[in-house]
């Protein structure tokens, strides 16, 4: 997070991971409708039945949070105590890795491999399970490869965490990203899934900071009771536009959806035409994550920087420093020029 608000700028901003903001000007609403104060102690009801009727869901099921960040922070501190442990996949998001180790998990890896097309393979999984595992963590796209993981898996995966006795968090802040046949919520799947999410990537309004968390109501309770601690009251301005901005959800996807379209396209021409960069091209997703053939990135970006003024994210954020990752669906002209700039550099 550091490195993306301070060190990621660039005129040609391939370090992103979400859409391109929808304009306030364009979102239907009365803004005498606004308010400052309201009924929210435990969530705005209004919100929480958006939220619920969005995954077809009970509203008790349904936690408001800051964002998926904290929503991830809320799911893992309810469910893990200190020396617990939490398997998570690798390549991972690193916040999430980061919030199990300052909740002083035992954290254990299961790996997603390239030549494996970066699935999941519930086989990996199994053999890390333990009576200790309280937790297995995924994210579903899968950040940064934007790899679908399809029901069937997850289903084996809620298998070997039920058999433990354990959970499983799947993060799928990008799951709507899929924007034909989009999957329902994998909290659909058992009782073991806890799910977060929120409307920061795929819509465009990150600063409302709409976040969730869906899990069975007792623990949806405890998470409440937790996040008491850190926002008292959450913002109730931001739980009314939230309201508004899930009436008008599919416009504020569908404004998107071309730009992510064009910018994939473009990228499988680059792709194609690259041959010092290899990737696993995916149907859907705002992220893609090359790895460079001649080995560490970090010098790469760094020259791609300063010398052609264009950014990506480095891999070793990842864990896998041949690699980086390049977001899709914010300016297809600026998407263009910076895989130009790319390409240049890699020559
Ligand atoms: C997998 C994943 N989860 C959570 C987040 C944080 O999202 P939010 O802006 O909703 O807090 C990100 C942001 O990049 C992410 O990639």
């Amino acid at each position: 997070m550091y490195w993306s608000k301070t060190q990621s700028r660039a005129r040609f901003n391939l370090a992103t991971s979400g859409v391109a903001s929808f304009p306030f000007r364009e979102l239907p609403i009365d803004l005498k409708e606004l308010e400052i104060n309201g009924d929210d102690s435990y969530g705005y009801p209004p919100l929480q039945q958006a939220i619920a009727t969005h995954h077809g869901i009970e509203p008790d099921c349904v936690v408001e949070s800051a964002g998926t960040s904290m929503a991830n922070h809320l799911a893992m501190a309810a469910i893990m105590e200190p020396g617990d442990e939490v398997l998570i996949e690798h390549p991972a998001y690193g916040p999430i890795l980061d919030i199990a180790q300052y909740l002083q998990a035992n954290v254990k890896r299961f790996g997603r491999v390239e030549e494996n097309g970066w699935a999941i393979d519930p086989d990996e999984v199994r053999p890390c399970v333990t009576p200790k595992t309280r937790l297995i963590v995924i994210t579903n796209l899968h950040n940064p490869t934007s790899v679908l993981t399809p029901d069937s898996v997850l289903r084996e995966i809620g298998d070997i965490a039920r058999s433990a006795g354990a959970l499983v968090l799947v993060d799928e802040v990008y799951l709507d990203a899929v924007y034909d046949d989009t999957p329902r919520t994998s909290f659909h799947l058992g009782p073991e899934f806890v799910v977060t999410s929120s409307l920061t990537k795929i819509y465009g309004v990150s600063g409302l900071r709409c976040g969730w968390i869906l899990a069975q109501p007792d623990l949806a309770w405890k998470m409440r009771r937790l996040n008491d601690l850190y926002s008292a009251t959450p913002v109730h301005p931001g739980e009314l536009l939230a309201v508004a901005a899930f009436k008008h959800l599919d416009l504020l996807r569908e404004r998107a959806r071309p730009i992510v379209e064009a910018d994939r396209k473009l990228l499988r021409d680059f792709l194609e035409q690259q041959s010092s960069v290899s990737a696993v091209s995916t149907e859907w997703g705002t992220t893609s994550f090359p790895r460079l053939l001649l080995g560490n990135a970090d010098a790469f970006l760094e020259r791609l920087r300063s010398q052609f003024d264009t950014s990506a994210v480095p891999g070793r954020f990842f864990e896998m420093p041949n690699h980086f990752r390049m977001g899709m669906g914010v300016n297809t002209e600026m998407f263009a020029e910076g895989l130009n700039r790319i390409s240049r550099a890699l020559r």
